[in-house]
């Protein structure tokens, strides 16, 4: 239920954060309140300062972007986009970590803290070990990323973003990561509108067609794909390589471990299905950068081990990532392309390929997200587990 409301959560996410072609999210250029050690900034004055692009040759601000699990996923996501799009230095950190160790922050750093119920223990209590040091907390631009804006995270922060994805009916996150990941991109574009750091109009004009598109292409996808689960006992039988999805899970519903390979910012939609898979179908996966493959991994290819590899033609790593198929073949392992359509060469090369409409490179991971959440959802189903209240896991982990 969560996955196929994605489509709209984005298209009002765009409605709503979108004016003119422009990020209007609220709050972004509202000046902070007297008291605060950068009173009379706003929230986007002071991202954009930490750009390369306006400090080309002295000392960059940076960002530190915090979350657990799927959530932290997404700060990772961020970093690839922010880096990429605005040329400001982000450093991802899970927040069970960051909440024990002493932070090292300056006048003007921005904190984001991303949290979905906005109450994970861990989450609320890093922006904590940040304001314990008074003169600390108020010389920090501190972001809430939430989907519950009247959170215990939310209170403590500076600015606080909604993802408005709506409520979560399941445990694991799904329309949750998407929002997050479509919300990072509007604050990418944003950021790069105000440091102008687009190589040419072309690319802005290119990047936002794209944006605007997304919430379309992710429902092809999900229509196509999703229809053995839809079926009615009245409707035409589905044939083979009709849904190929369904087939896939299918074939590996019995499969013991996964491997789910991406590069660039599609490695966190990498480990991000991994997640999945062991949320919902109880399947051991690990997500790996596809080049740290050779670092070990590849000592467990073979036919048992199904390779789902995120490979888009539109990555500047394509052919790199091609060649690490071809290592996974030459193993006997089965390889899982998700691609754009009409890739003839992965056709060849893979047992399956999942075809997803062209986009932005820097959007792929949004839409290779939903193959993978829908692969677990399937291979859940299949294996009868409880796929919206997985074994031993709780929506929010806020005790102690
Ligand atoms: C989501 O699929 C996971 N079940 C879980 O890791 C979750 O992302 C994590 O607990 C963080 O939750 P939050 O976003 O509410 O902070």
């Amino acid at each position: 239920t969560d996955i196929w409301g994605t489509p709209d959560v984005l298209r009002n996410l765009l409605q709503v954060y979108m004016k003119n072609g422009s990020v209007e999210i609220p709050g972004l250029r509202e000046k902070l309140p007297a008291g605060h050690g950068l009173a009379g900034k706003t929230p986007l004055e002071i991202m954009s300062a930490c750009s390369q692009k306006r400090m080309p040759s002295g000392f960059m601000n940076r960002f530190s972007v915090i979350g657990s699990g799927t959530s932290w996923h997404a700060t990772l996501l961020a970093e690839y986009l922010i880096e990429y799009m605005a040329r400001i230095p982000v450093e991802a950190h899970y927040a069970s970590e960051y909440r024990y160790h002493e932070p090292a922050l300056r006048l003007g750093d921005v904190v984001i803290v991303v949290s979905m119920s906005g109450e994970t223990v861990d989450a609320v209590e890093s922006i904590r070990q940040i304001t314990r040091h008074p003169e600390m907390g108020k010389s920090v631009l501190k972001v809430a990323v939430v989907n519950n804006s009247s959170s215990s995270l939310a209170s403590e922060c500076d600015l606080v973003i909604n993802v408005r994805a709506g409520a979560e009916v399941g445990v694991a996150s799904t329309k949750g990561f998407s929002a997050t990941g479509f919300v990072f991109e509007l604050l990418s574009l944003a950021l790069a509108d105000e440091c102008d750091t687009w190589s040419a109009d072309t690319e802005r004009s290119s990047f936002v067609k794209r944006l605007q598109e997304l919430p379309e292409s992710m429902k092809e996808v999900l229509d196509r794909e999703a229809k053995p689960l839809m079926q009615t006992s009245t409707d035409k039988p589905i044939g083979i390589g009709e849904c190929p999805l369904w087939d896939i899970g299918c074939q590996n519903v019995l499969a013991q471990n996964f491997i789910f390979l991406g590069r660039g910012c599609n490695f966190p939609v990498a480990l991000e299905g991994a997640m999945k898979c062991k949320e919902l179908a109880y399947i051991h996966a690990e997500g790996y950068p596809a080049a740290e493959m050779k670092h070990g991994p590849i000592a467990l290819i073979d036919e048992f081990m199904p390779v789902v590899v995120v490979c888009p033609r539109a990555d500047a790593t394509y052919e790199k990532i091609k060649s690490n198929i071809e290592e996974v073949k030459a193993r006997n392992g089965a390889t899982i392309a998700i691609t754009e359509k009409y890739n003839d060469e992965l056709e060849q090369l893979c047992e399956y390929v999942i075809a997803l409409p062209e986009t932005h490179e820097y959007l792929m991971p949004l839409l290779a997200m939903v193959p993978l959440q829908l692969l677990a959802y399937m291979m859940g189903i299949l294996r009868n587990n409880t796929v919206d209240h997985p074994r031993g896991l709780v929506k929010s982990v806020s005790v102690k």
